[in-house]
């Protein structure tokens, strides 16, 4: 597995994590009970801190990273999709981060908010509960397309996927 300390920043990974042996993970990274780091993510606490809450997740091909003015922080319950990149962005609880998004600087979003597939979200955007986000430059509107239900459903399945993969996961070659 690929968790390294820098100087004296080291992670902090919860016993119920689970991450990934191809994912790599740098310096002040802080990683809650049930959340999942999945294959090809690089989480890198170099210059500030990543945190991510409870039962959250971080999908295949990931980069989150931080700077010393924004750290990134990932609350409960929440999933970042496939081929994500996250800099220096606040993501509340029950937040989805649609696959391909890139999500810059300063961006809150709140609870409940959603990032559509593909969209960029510019420096200090906001998006409010209940919101999604689409587009590139991203515009934010009520999420009509996708319900806090199918958010906890996916968030649920990664709880139970990573319970899978620490139990039958095995190398071959
Ligand atoms: C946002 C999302 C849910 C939209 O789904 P949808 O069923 O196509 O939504 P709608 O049919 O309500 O589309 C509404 C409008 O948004 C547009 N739209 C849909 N997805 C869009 C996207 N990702 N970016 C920009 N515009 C988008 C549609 O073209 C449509 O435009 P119109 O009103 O001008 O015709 C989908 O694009 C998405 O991001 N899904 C995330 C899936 C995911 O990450 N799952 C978890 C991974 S494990």
């Amino acid at each position: 597995m690929a968790i390294y300390a820098l100087a004296e920043l080291e992670p902090s990974i919860h016993p119920d994590a689970y991450v990934h042996p191809d994912a790599t993970v740098i310096g002040d990274v802080r990683i809650a009970a049930e959340a999942s780091v999945w294959p090809g993510t690089v989480l890198r606490g170099d210059n500030g801190y990543i945190e991510l809450g409870p039962r959250s997740n971080v999908q295949d091909g990931c980069v989150l990273h931080c700077t010393q003015r924004h750290p990134t922080i990932l609350g409960a319950n929440s999933a970042i999709g496939h081929s994500v990149h996250v800099e220096g962005a606040t993501i509340g609880t029950g937040c989805l981060i649609a696959s391909g998004s890139v999500v810059l600087n300063g961006t809150v979003v709140e609870d409940g908010g959603m990032v559509g597939a593909g969209a960029v979200l510019s420096y200090d955007s906001r998006v409010p509960s209940g919101h999604i986000a689409l587009g590139v430059p991203a515009r934010t509107r009520p999420n009509t397309a996708f319900g806090p239900e199918q958010i906890a459903a996916v968030v649920d399945g990664y709880v139970a996927r990573a319970k899978r993969f620490r139990a039958e996961l095995r190398r071959l070659d």
